[in-house]
C-alpha cells in the first residue's frame, strides 16, 4: 500500500509519519514536502532509514513532479498535511496560501483524478466554519465563512476536494480538526511560543484582551483520528476533530507560567490580530458515532508531557528561533 503524504516534514504530519511506522510494516509512504521555513527533517528521524519510507523534496504545486509521482510509486492512496498553516503569517501576505493550499490541493487532485486513486484525505482546519459566539458549536453542518487569507484558503480547498467527489466520484474525504499543539510545533504557534518565550524570560505576547477560545487537541489524537478517517471515512464526507478542550488564550498562557514556575509579570497584552476569530469549539460526535473514535489524552497531561518535550529539545528550537524566525518574529510582535 503506497502512500503519498505530504507536508510531512510539519509539525502533524511528522507526527503522523512517525507514529504510523511506529506499528505498520504493511504500508509505503512517499513525504513529499517543500521544506519551508516550517518544514524539517529532523522530525522524522525516528523513520531515518525505514525501508516504507521515502523523502522526496519538492513542492505540491509542481503538477509534473506530483505526476511522476504517482507513476513511479504506483500511489493510490493519498493523504494531504501540506499547507501554508499560520493565521498571522497569512496577514502579513496571503500569495503563498492561495498557492500552496488551494493550487497545491487542485494539483494533487487533478493526479489523484488521472490514477484513480482509492483514497484522498485531506487535512482540513475547524477554522473553515468563521468564529463562534459565547454558545454553540462547529458540526460538519456548519457553512464555510473562513475570516483570515488562511482559512478562506483551506475552505477553498475544501470545496475542490468536495467538487472532485461530486463530479468524477473521486473517493475523497475530509477532517477538520480543532487547534493542535505537541511536540514538534514550530514555536509561532500560542503553546510553543509562549513555552519557549518563558523559558527565555521573554514577554508572552497576549493579543487583545486574551478571551479568544480555542478548543484544544493533542496532536496524536489527530493523527489517531485521521488514520480511522482515511481507513474507514466515507467518501464525500467531512468530520470534525476535537477534543472538547475549550480554553481562554490567557489561562494557556498562566497554565504555562504555572507549570514552569515563571511569575506573569512576563505576560504582554498586544495589538490584537485583525480579524481574530473570537470563538472555536468542535462538535465531533459523527465521527465518535460512525467511526468509534475518542479522544485518548487528557489536556493537562498532554500539556505537561509538550512542555517536558520542548525542555528536553532545546536544540531543536533554539536553531529555529537563532536563524530565520527571528527576523518574522520581530516584524510580528514590534508593532503590536
Ligand atoms: P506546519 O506548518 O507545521 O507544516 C506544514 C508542512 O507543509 C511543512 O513541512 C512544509 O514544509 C510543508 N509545505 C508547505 N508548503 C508546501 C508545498 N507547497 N509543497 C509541499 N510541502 C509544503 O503545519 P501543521 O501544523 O503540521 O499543519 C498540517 C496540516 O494540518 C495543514 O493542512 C493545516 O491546515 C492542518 N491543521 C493544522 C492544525 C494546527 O493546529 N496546527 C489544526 C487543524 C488542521
Ligand atoms: P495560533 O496558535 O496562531 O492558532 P490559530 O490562530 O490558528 O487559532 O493562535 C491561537 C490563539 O492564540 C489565537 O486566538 C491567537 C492567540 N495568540 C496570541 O494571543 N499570541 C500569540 O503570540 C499567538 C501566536 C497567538
Amino acid at each position: 500500500m503506497n502512500i503519498l503524504v505530504t507536508g510531512g516534514a510539519g509539525f502533524i504530519g511528522s507526527n503522523f509519519i512517525n507514529h504510523i511506522l511506529s506499528k505498520r510494516d504493511d504500508l509505503n509512504i512517499i513525504n513529499l514536502d517543500k521544506l519551508t521555513y516550517a518544514g524539517n527533517l529532523e522530525n522524522l528521524k525516528p523513520v531515518e532509514g525505514n525501508k516504507n519510507y521515502t523523502f522526496v523534496k519538492g513542492d505540491i504545486t509542481n503538477a509534473e513532479l506530483v505526476d511522476y509521482l504517482f507513476r513511479k510509486h504506483s500511489i493510490k492512496y493519498v493523504i494531504n498535511f501540506a499547507a501554508e498553516s499560520h493565521v498571522d503569517r497569512s496577514i502579513l501576505g496571503s500569495e503563498i496560501f492561495y498557492k500552496t493550499n488551494v493550487t497545491g490541493t487542485a494539483v494533487l487532485l487533478e493526479a489523484a483524478r488521472r490514477y484513480n486513486i482509492e483514497k484522498f484525505l485531506q487535512i482540513s482546519t475547524d477554522e473553515v466554519y468563521g468564529s463562534l459566539g459565547e454558545t454553540g458549536l462547529f458540526t460538519e453542518k456548519t457553512p464555510l465563512s473562513p475570516n483570515s487569507p488562511y482559512s478562506s484558503s483551506k475552505a477553498s480547498a475544501d470545496t475542490a476536494v468536495l467538487a472532485f467527489y461530486h463530479t468524477y466520484g473521486l473517493p475523497a474525504v475530509i477532517t477538520r480538526c480543532s487547534n493542535n499543539y505537541g511536540p514538534l510545533q514550530f514555536p509561532e504557534k500560542l503553546i510553543p511560543l509562549m513555552i519557549i518565550n518563558a523559558l527565555n524570560n521573554k514577554k508572552l505576547p497576549v493579543y487583545g484582551d486574551g478571551l479568544n477560545v480555542r478548543d484544544w487537541i493533542y496532536v496524536i489524537d489527530h493523527n489517531k483520528a485521521a488514520e480511522l478517517v482515511f481507513e474507514k471515512g466515507k467518501p464525500g464526507e467531512v468530520y470534525n476533530i476535537g477534543a472538547s478542550r475549550e480554553m481562554k488564550n490567557i489561562n494557556i498562557v498562566k497554565l504555562i507560567l504555572n507549570k514552569l514556575n515563571k511569575g506573569e509579570e512576563l505576560i504582554e497584552y498586544v495589538k490584537d490580530r485583525p480579524g481574530h476569530d473570537r470563538r472555536y469549539a468542535i462538535d465531533s460526535s459523527k465521527i465518535q458515532e460512525e467511526l468509534g473514535w475518542k479522544p485518548s489524552f487528557n489536556f493537562e497531561e498532554a500539556l505537561d508531557n509538550t512542555i517536558d518535550w520542548y525542555l528536553e529539545n532545546r536544540q531543536w528550537w533554539q536553531r529555529i528561533i537563532s536563524g530565520e524566525y527571528q527576523k518574522y518574529y520581530e516584524l510580528q510582535y514590534k508593532n503590536r
